[in-house]
């Protein structure tokens, strides 16, 4: 009873931001993203691999990222959770876990390594205990461990439905445009590899309970993700950056609003803002769009793509990730045991 999967990671356009309930993990208002390849167009890996065993054998649970040990309770690790529901619904309590995760981007820096992790391991823990699951289903537990995982099961444009139950059996990520028919790019440019220093799960509590502006960004989200939509089957780019830039600095605006205020652009992001801006000066050719870390993610399109790498250059970054829009995560036939 062992499988392995890759969790995709991928970037919001429209983003998640606040839950209605925080056990079961619903949001206020529907997210639009793109899946990103596990692959950067030079081929180094950009995902999360993750091996997971069930057995009545083990004595323990065992839980390892990046070969470090991780915490065994909910508080500590959002993980258990997912393994908790899939065991409950294998009928398999008593079985004891292994898992071992390999990550190969930097984590918690803002580049949603929990959606790669929690993907990953939703979709290998599933199939370690012989359930058959379809991506709604597996999107629904995903979404359980960590909100944004759940548009990381499927690929491409992915819309995850805020639903209205109060059960949340209608809140799940939907595959919209298949990553073939998509010609977008995604521009990771790491300025620092440092861990934010508010977790996205108490930052968006805190909106929640203080940001008046917060509400304004739920009222509007319905219709962006429609705009965005529209902009992205018209090829009408010029319209979609201009939206997806707005939509970043809206998201950054709310955090500003929250009290005490959650700030996680640096100096050097408000550059590649500037930068950006001066790209775009004549006719928008790419957009940028941060998430809850200092790390810009630079959209383009295909034809737009060596300009715009270039015209970026300049700017001093530790690394870039150039990467496609990929499928969700999925089973793989490699072990890391
Ligand atoms: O990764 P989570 O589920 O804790 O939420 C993070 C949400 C953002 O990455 C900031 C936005 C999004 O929709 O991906």
């Amino acid at each position: 009873m062992k499988a392995s999967a890759i969790g995709p990671s991928n970037i919001a356009f429209v983003k998640y931001w606040g839950k209605r309930d925080e056990r079961l993990i619903l949001p206020f208002n529907s997210s639009l993203s793109m899946t990103l390849s596990p692959y950067t167009l030079d081929n180094k890996p950009f995902h999360t691999i993750t091996t997971v065993e069930f057995s009545s054998r083990l004595d323990r649970d065992s839980f390892i990222i990046n070969g470090l040990e991780q915490p065994l309770d909910k508080e500590h690790n959002e993980a258990i959770r997912v393994i908790e529901i899939l065991k409950e619904l294998a009928d398999a309590k008593e079985m004891h876990f292994r898992v071992e995760s390999f990550n190969s981007f930097p984590t918690a820096a803002g580049l949603a390594s929990s959606a790669s992790g929690i993907s990953a391991l939703t979709v290998a823990a599933s199939k370690a205990l012989g359930l058959n699951l379809s991506r709604k289903e597996l999107s629904v537990i995903a979404r359980q461990g960590s909100g944004s995982a759940c548009r990381s099961i499927t690929g491409g444009l992915s819309l995850w439905h805020k639903g209205e139950l109060d059960d949340g059996s209608d809140s799940y990520s939907e595959e919209l445009i298949s990553s073939n028919d998509l010609d977008l790019v995604d521009i990771v440019m790491v300025l620092s590899n440092e861990e934010k220093k508010i977790k996205s799960r108490a930052g968006m509590k805190t909106t929640v309970s203080t940001s008046r502006l917060f509400r304004s960004r739920v009222d509007i989200a319905e219709q962006l993700i429609s705009e965005i939509l529209s902009s992205i089957k018209n090829k009408d780019y010029h319209k979609l950056y201009e939206l997806i830039m707005k939509e970043s600095n809206n998201f950054h605006a709310v955090l500003m609003d929250t009290y005490p205020p959650i700030i996680y652009l640096s100096d050097r992001s408000k550059e590649v803002i500037y930068k950006v801006h001066e790209i775009n000066k004549d006719r928008n050719i790419c957009a940028y769009t941060f998430d809850a870390g200092q790390n810009p993610h630079i959209i383009t399109d295909e034809s737009n793509l060596d300009k715009v790498v270039k015209l970026i250059s300049d700017i001093e970054s530790d690394a870039v990730y150039i990467l496609k829009p990929g499928d969700g995560a999925h089973l793989v036939d490699k072990s890391l045991f």
